[in-house]
């Protein structure tokens, strides 16, 4: 395929070129009528800010070049068919649970997952079954599920409609996704992945293997993620025979704008051409830059350390450094201050680690800049008093790994019902009304409809002791929760 093109970026080069006089949406009229100070900034790209006029295609009934951008951005990621997302991984991850799951079905997920999975559940009237998955010991960080206990969970629930995994985590650790396509398949399931943060997966030797390289039915990626889209652009892709893809495309056409951005469709455009004609070539050689840093860096650390894969069984995301005081009662949201303070903002901490990501192109100079301030942190943590290390409590995980935990009702019956407010002490043993959702990473802690137990009350209470705080609580200092009144 001719990856040297951008269908629909040249489509809206094309209707920029014609100036007709727009009398249609949006209101703008290509730029004209915008804030004149704002302007400064948008002005080029309200010049593309089109709508669905003649030449540029429908993403809803895509025939043109939306059709043809996504036929390239499958080749691109090795799918058999892409779909392009304005509204995110969110939105991909809503039309994934809709499109598998009708109401009442069961579906096997890792309960590590971001709260988009949740919320399409919820949406989709599913009954989850979570399944504990592994924690990395010297980050405690959740990581991914074992294919003998999927096996296991497959033989307890054969009902199941499929397997929905995360992988990567938001750490850059990863597994053998080959080996879960396997199980799926024997029984005769997909095997869908939250990819969001994996979009440069498999386009190059040093980094890991794809999902869809794996074998994967669907997968989500979030494209602004790693890759070089504008924010929000996203792309969902599947492969095989086991994916309904009319009712895919009619779900996503329910879940995302019937007036989608084509600034952010193109954008996923051309990060599929950049990726292709010099993105991949870079990705390669900054890994290898990265690595050298990386390496020389870990050894020069005395308090830090920077987790690496040896020894383990997950793969490892190059353009991910997680770093953890060793020794001393340093949270991970103090390093992202302290980091911060020293000029590098990093992408996100929790109670133990701080995770910083590199891009496709970052220069030498900017990783070396990190490196000399990771230095300087380290050299600030050799003052401070060592205290015995502390488990991470915030894990969502308070489980045995490949444990089955099936709620009781489902989210979206949860949801529904009568609800009211307790202080936490008062919500042991009762059953969640609302989502409890750290964030960052943005994986429930709890979920409506699952019952809250002592550990649970201990990991908010920690969070908050640390820094951490929860989106969306229903009471922002989270003293107190909602919990169903008759579950
Ligand atoms: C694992 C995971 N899945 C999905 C999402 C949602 O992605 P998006 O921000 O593209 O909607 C996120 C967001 O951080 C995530 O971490």
């Amino acid at each position: 395929m001719n990856h040297k093109i951008a269908p629909l970026y040249d489509a809206l080069c094309i209707y920029e070129r014609k100036q007709t006089v727009s009398l249609h949406v949006p209101g703008h009229k290509d730029g004209q009528a915008f804030d004149q100070q704002a302007s400064r900034h948008f002005r080029e790209i309200l010049k593309i800010d089109a709508t669905e006029v003649n030449g540029l295609d429908d993403l809803h009934h895509p025939t043109e070049a939306i059709a043809e951008a996504q036929r390239l951005a499958a080749d691109a990621f090795g799918a058999e068919q892409t779909y392009f997302l304005v509204g995110g991984s969110t939105a991909g991850n809503l039309a994934a649970a809709l499109t598998v799951c009708q109401p009442g079905d069961r579906i096997l997920v890792q309960r590590n997952a971001h709260k988009s999975v949740f919320n399409g559940l919820l949406l989709a009237g599913a009954h989850p079954i979570f399944i504990a998955p592994e924690v990395e010991p010297e980050t405690d960080v959740a990581t991914g599920i074992e294919p003998s206990h999927l096996r296991k969970a497959l033989q307890q629930y054969p009902d199941v409609k499929a397997v929905w995994i995360t992988n990567p985590n938001y750490y850059g650790m990863g597994i053998n996704v080959t080996k879960l396509v396997d199980v799926c398949h024997q029984a005769g399931i997909p095997l869908l992945v939250d990819e969001a943060h994996g979009a440069h997966l498999g386009q190059v030797a040093n980094v890991p293997c794809s999902a869809l390289e794996a074998g994967a039915d669907l997968v989500v990626q979030s494209t602004h993620k790693m890759l070089t889209a504008m924010t929000m652009a996203s792309m969902l892709h599947v492969q095989g025979p086991l994916i309904p893809r009319e009712r895919l495309a009619a779900i996503l056409a329910m879940v995302q704008s019937s007036s989608p951005s084509y600034p952010l469709m193109a954008s996923l455009d051309v990060a599929r051409r950049y990726l292709i004609m010099q993105g991949r070539e870079q990705l390669a050689n900054t890994v290898v830059m990265l690595e050298k840093q990386r390496e020389q860096l870990a050894e020069r650390l005395q308090c830090l350390s920077i987790w690496t894969d040896k020894g383990t069984t997950y793969s490892r995301d190059p353009l991910k450094w997680v770093l953890t005081s060793r020794h001393s009662p340093v949270t991970g949201y103090q390093l992202l201050a302290w980091l911060e303070d020293m000029g590098c903002v990093a992408e996100m901490a929790d109670t133990k680690n701080v995770v910083l990501v590199f891009a496709i192109h970052n220069s030498e100079d900017q990783v070396k800049r990190t490196v000399q301030a990771i230095q300087a942190l380290d050299a600030k943590l050799q003052q401070l008093p060592v205290v015995e290390k502390q488990k991470n409590d915030g894990s969502i995980l308070l489980t045995e790994p490949g444990q089955l935990i099936e709620p009781a009702i489902s989210l979206q019956e949860a949801f529904h019902q009568k609800k009211k407010q307790v202080p936490l002490a008062e919500a042991i043993g009762k059953y969640s009304a609302e989502m409890v959702i750290p964030y960052p990473p943005g994986i429930p802690l709890l979920a409506p409809g699952e019952k809250i137990t002592e550990t649970h009350i201990t990991a908010i209470q920690q969070i908050k002791a640390a820094g951490g705080y929860f989106q969306g609580a229903s009471d922002e200092g989270m003293e107190k929760m909602f919990i169903l009144v008759n579950p």
